[in-house]
Parts: C-alpha cells; sequence; structure tokens
C-alpha cells in the first residue's frame, strides 16, 4: 500500500518551501523505502530551490540523510529491512563506460528510483539529487542505501553528501598523503571536511582560508595548521610564504568562484594539483594565460562528491568516527524540524552554521 508522510517541498522559483503530505508508493523491483532519521541542510537544496539546478518543480528537497531501510522491492540483495544506511546520490551502475574501465566513482549512469513520490493530486515529486530526504520516508534505488554501522544518524548522515565531498575531494581527488601541503579555499561543510581529510591523510601543512573567521576558528579544531582570512590578506602570497615560497602541493578550492579558483591556481605549487570541488553558477568564467597552464605542470582537477566510492568510504569513515580520528559531530551545528529548513536556508546564508539538520 502506498503510504502518505510528511514532506519538505519547493514549489516554484525562490517561493519558501512547505511541508506537505507526499505519497510514497511501495519498492518496485530495485527500489527500497527507507525511514529518514537525519537529513542535513545541503548549500545544493537551496540551489535547487533558487532554480539553480534546473526547472523540474516542485522538488523533494534533502538529500543528505541516514534512517533504517523499511522495505525492499523485488531482487533486492545489497539491503534489508532493519539495516541502518545512508543514502548517496551516486549508485553506480557497474556497466557503463567508466565503471566497464574499472572507475566506478566516474560513473556515467547512476540510479534512482524509477517510480515516482507524488503529491496527493497525482503531481510527480522531483528528488534533490534523486534522494529526496526532508521526508518522513523516501523511496530510492536501493543501490543508493549504503549499509554502515550504527551511529549517530545526525553526524553519520553529513557524509550523504558535503562532508564526503570535501573528504573525498583532499584525498580521492587530490591524493593527498602523509608530508604534502594543502590549502583549502572556502572553509564550509565542504571545505572543513577536505581539511580534516588533509590531516587523516597526513599533510604536516594545512592551510584553511576564508573571508570568516568563525569559519577559520572552526578550521582549527578540523586539523588547520595555519588560517589566512582572504578578506584582508593575499591568500595566494600568505600560502607561498607558509611553503617555503613555493605553493602547496594540493589546493582544494570548496567555493565555485572564479577568483577563489584563479586563487588555487596561482597558490599551488609546480606540478602541484588544483581540486575544483565547489560548484559554479552557469554564468561563470575564468581567463588564465595557457602559458601558466603548461609551465605549471601538474593538474587540474574537478571532484564529484569527492570521487567516492559509497560503499567503500561510508563504513570507512564511520569507523574512523567512531574511533575519535574524525570528528563528524563538530560539522552539526543544530538539530532542527521539518518546519524549520527556510530559517536553515537564513543561516546558511549568514555563515552562521555549518551544517542544520533535519531530525525526524
Ligand atoms: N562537488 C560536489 O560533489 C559538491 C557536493 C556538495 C557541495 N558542493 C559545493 O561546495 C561548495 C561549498 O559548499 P558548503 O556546503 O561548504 O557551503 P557553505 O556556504 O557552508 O561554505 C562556503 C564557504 O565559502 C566561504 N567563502 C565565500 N566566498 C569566499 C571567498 N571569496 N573566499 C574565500 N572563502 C569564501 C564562506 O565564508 C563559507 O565558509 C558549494 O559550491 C556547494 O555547492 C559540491
Ligand atoms: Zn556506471
Ligand atoms: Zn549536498
Amino acid at each position: 500500500m502506498p503510504q502518505t508522510v510528511k514532506g519538505v517541498i519547493s514549489r516554484a522559483k525562490g517561493a519558501d518551501v512547505e511541508v506537505v503530505d507526499v505519497v510514497v508508493p511501495d519498492p518496485g523491483p530495485g527500489e527500497a523505502v527507507v525511514a529518514i532519521k537525519t537529513c542535513g541542510v545541503c548549500h545544493t537544496d537551496l540551489h535547487y530551490r533558487e532554480g539553480g539546478i534546473n526547472d523540474d518543480y516542485p522538488f523533494l528537497l534533502g538529500h543528505e540523510a541516514a534512517g533504517t531501510v523499511e522495505a525492499v522491492g523485488e531482487g533486492v540483495t545489497e539491503v534489508a529491512p532493519g539495516d541502518f544506511v545512508i543514502l548517496n546520490w551516486r549508485a553506480v551502475c557497474g556497466q557503463c563506460r567508466a565503471c566497464a574501465k574499472g572507475k566506478p566513482w566516474y560513473c556515467f549512469d547512476t540510479h534512482n528510483a524509477k517510480q515516482k513520490m507524488t503529491l496527493t493530486d497525482g503531481t510527480e515529486l522531483t528528488p534533490a539529487l534523486g534522494i529526496g530526504a526532508f521526508i518522513e520516508k523516501t523511496l530510492v534505488a536501493a543501490g543508493q542505501c549504503t549499509k554502515v554501522p550504527e551511529a549517530d544518524a545526525a553526524a553519520v548522515g553529513l557524509l550523504g553528501c558535503g562532508v564526503m565531498a570535501g573528504f573525498g575531494a583532499a584525498v580521492n581527488t587530490g591524493g593527498v598523503t602523509r608530508g604534502d601541503s594543502v590549502a583549502v579555499i572556502g572553509c564550509g561543510g565542504v571545505g572543513n571536511a577536505a581539511v580534516a581529510g588533509a590531516q587523516v591523510a597526513g599533510a604536516t601543512t594545512i592551510i584553511a582560508v576564508d573571508i570568516d573567521d568563525r569559519k577559520l576558528e572552526q578550521a582549527r579544531h578540523f586539523g588547520a595548521t595555519h588560517t589566512v582570512n582572504s578578506a584582508t590578506t593575499d591568500p595566494v602570497e600568505a600560502i607561498r610564504g607558509l611553503t617555503g615560497g613555493n605553493g602547496a602541493d594540493v589546493v582544494v578550492e570548496a567555493v565555485g568562484r572564479p577568483e577563489t579558483y584563479e586563487q588555487a591556481f596561482y597558490a599551488r605549487d609546480l606540478a602541484g594539483t588544483v581540486v575544483l570541488v565547489g560548484v559554479p553558477t552557469p554564468d561563470k568564467q575564468v581567463t588564465l594565460p595557457m602559458i601558466e597552464i603548461f609551465g605549471r605542470g601538474g593538474a587540474l582537477k574537478s571532484s564529484w562528491y569527492g570521487d567516492c566510492l559509497p560503499s567503500r568510504d561510508f563504513p570507512m569513515l564511520v569507523e574512523l568516527y567512531k574511533q575519535g580520528r574524525f570528528d563528524l559531530d563538530a560539522f552539526v551545528t543544530e538539530r532542527i524540524g521539518l518546519g524549520d529548513i527556510e530559517a536553515a536556508f537564513d543561516k546558511m546564508h549568514a555563515g552562521e552554521v555549518l551544517r542544520s539538520v533535519v531530525e525526524l
């Protein structure tokens, strides 16, 4: 029997989000229904509400979630009712050309549920990043459920998006290893996770850059050895100064703006790596001297979801959290209800939170 539950939708561009009744179908073949315990408020949810992703309103928002599998459809073997899972938005297919080449973290055909969740009048909803988790129960592809050890859902659920993206940008995409120097530009939830990732990987110099001193304070907690407020100090000069005049081995850009990308480009050492994990809006352009692109060597990379493999990375990071080596609790600024999401967007804008987490 389809169930009717409370969920948060964005009905039209710029309009405040609303708590409404949503109809969730029983899971079909390859699908699962998950009872959501927690879901973090990510910048991408706000992008959806503002029409920055696409125009497929109404959106069912939320995509950074943990919960318990309630029911699975035909043929599902990877998870079972009762499993504690983190939802992922890149369930790899195993068959596309990226998967066939043995690089499934680039999968070009990731899976979502085939059936639609709807409003009570039958209007189909577009779930944010193929999840939609500001809701009591959601319908996903079974491969979007990654089973992990039991832990505080508000903390580990953040691995479902921003924290995984940042951690993976440093460790997976940037390949940060022991002894490296790393700079992270933009220290919100994503950037601070990159700082934490660099520390876990053994980087010895970790330079956090932001225009907000509160974020830099938090970056110290996650392992930054130095901080630079780029509103008052030239970050390129500062990063060079802190790395023997050379620049950092890996620079992670976690803002998504041309000026911060250029800072990242010039702040890395010869043969160093720039990782773009911040998401630019489609209108943004960068202009760089081609001779500098050639002459500096190294790599200019982008990081989708931290180039993660949920099945490999989520349980590993939950384990590090449980061992006290990766402080996921420190990303959870506040715990809120389904009706508090507009206020959480305001706090995100004002820089007051790393993450607001909805508890259901
Ligand atoms: N690649 C991915 O898979 C992925 C996943 C999740 C989020 N993201 C993107 O990562 C970016 C960061 O997300 P977030 O949740 O951390 O956002 P956030 O709003 O919490 O953090 C952004 C940070 O950047 C800082 N900042 C803004 N302008 C700056 C500037 N000019 N110089 C230095 N710092 C500046 C802000 O003070 C803030 O601390 C966003 O673009 C988001 O869409 C990417
Ligand atoms: Zn694939
Ligand atoms: Zn997100």
